[in-house]
């Protein structure tokens, strides 16, 4: 299994739009992938004692489980202050280890302003690979997003074809085709 990671509870967030384009091209593929949407987890629940797992809400226990089982990860990435969410490292913190990072194939997507999303994607990369895992060289960036998304869905042509070749390469690159 592929888990889209929407790196944001933003609402309204753009990268959940994006998520769900690819989780369309997932789908066109073949390729058994779901998104995991920051929004709908009870991370407000968290808390310093959580990090020993036991009193962790059932939510977050299903979704730590997914993630450390996962073949791959596909993380749609937002730029926050010149990196990536602050909600998004809460998360990632309290990812079972060396489970969920050991040899984990991650892709990256990254979207912002100007920069487009190259900073938080780099500063996400650098935890990665620390943290052992395989990092697909194959990046997306969606620069001034707000410009790309139109009612609620992704219209720009380049950025479709660059995201539909990058989750096709990444399927072969995990050996799903
Ligand atoms: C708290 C916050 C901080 C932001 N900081 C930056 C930034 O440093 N650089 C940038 O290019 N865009 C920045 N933006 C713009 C976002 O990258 C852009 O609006 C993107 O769509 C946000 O993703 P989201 O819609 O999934 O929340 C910021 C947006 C928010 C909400």
């Amino acid at each position: 299994m592929i888990y889209i990671i929407s790196g944001t509870d933003r609402q309204g967030s753009k990268s959940l739009i994006v998520a769900n384009q690819l989780l369309k091209f997932y789908n066109l593929n073949n390729a058994s992938a779901e998104i995991i949407d920051l929004k709908n987890l009870s991370l407000n629940k968290l808390h310093g004692l959580s990090y020993n797992q036991d009193s962790i809400p059932e939510d977050l226990k299903i979704v730590f489980k997914k993630i450390a089982k996962a073949k791959a990860l596909h993380i749609v990435c937002p730029e926050y202050n010149g990196s990536y969410p602050g909600i998004l490292k809460f998360f990632i913190d309290y990812w079972k280890f060396p489970d969920s990072f050991d040899g984990k194939f991650v892709s990256f997507v990254g979207l912002g302003g100007r920069f487009a999303g190259l900073r938080p994607v780099e500063h996400l990369m650098q935890v990665f690979s620390y943290r052992n895992a395989i990092l697909f060289p194959q990046r997306v960036f969606l620069d001034n997003v707000w410009d790309m998304i139109k009612d609620e869905t992704l219209t720009d042509k380049t950025i479709l074809d660059r995201l539909q070749k990058q989750v096709e390469d990444f399927c072969k690159f995990i050996n799903l085709k």
